[in-house]
């Protein structure tokens, strides 16, 4: 009876924790940011722009940033679905822009950065 139990509590929780993988880690993302931080920090800017609060930010308008006009005309607003196109491919997400990055090609990585850069507002 007991592992019965067990074993319909186990075939609930399985699918759940598989589902949260789709979900991004702020903690693996902060290791994954590695690579940003050559350009990117949440103090000011520097190579690139100041990255606190960008989600949900438009795209292009942090004070005191010169961003190329791809990017500043672009229309974009940092949601969670931008986001992740840009840094799969930033190049083709607004062609012209001058970040010099050429993109994670593993998703959960990306799901994992923005996890993270949604704790940096
Ligand atoms: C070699 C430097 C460099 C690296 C590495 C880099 N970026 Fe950038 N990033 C830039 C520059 C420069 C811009 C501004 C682009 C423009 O104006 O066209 C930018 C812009 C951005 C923006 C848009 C910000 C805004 O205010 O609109 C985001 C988001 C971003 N980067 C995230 C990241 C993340 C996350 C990583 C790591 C996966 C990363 N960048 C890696 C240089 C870099």
């Amino acid at each position: 009876m007991r592992s019965i139990v067990l074993g319909a509590v186990l075939a609930v929780l399985i699918p759940l924790s598989a589902q949260a993988q789709e979900v991004g880690d702020a903690a693996a993302g902060e290791k994954a940011f590695a690579p940003c931080k050559a350009c990117h920090n949440f103090q000011k800017n520097g190579v690139g722009p100041d990255l606190k609060g960008v989600v949900g930010r438009k795209a292009g308008t942090y004070a005191g940033y010169n961003y190329s006009a791809a990017l500043k005309n672009s229309g974009l607003t940092w949601d969670e679905a931008t986001l992740h196109e840009w840094l799969k491919n930033p190049k083709s997400k607004v062609p012209g822009n001058k970040m010099i990055f050429q993109g994670f090609s593993d998703d959960k990585k990306i799901s994992d950065v923005i996890a993270y850069l949604k704790t940096q507002s």
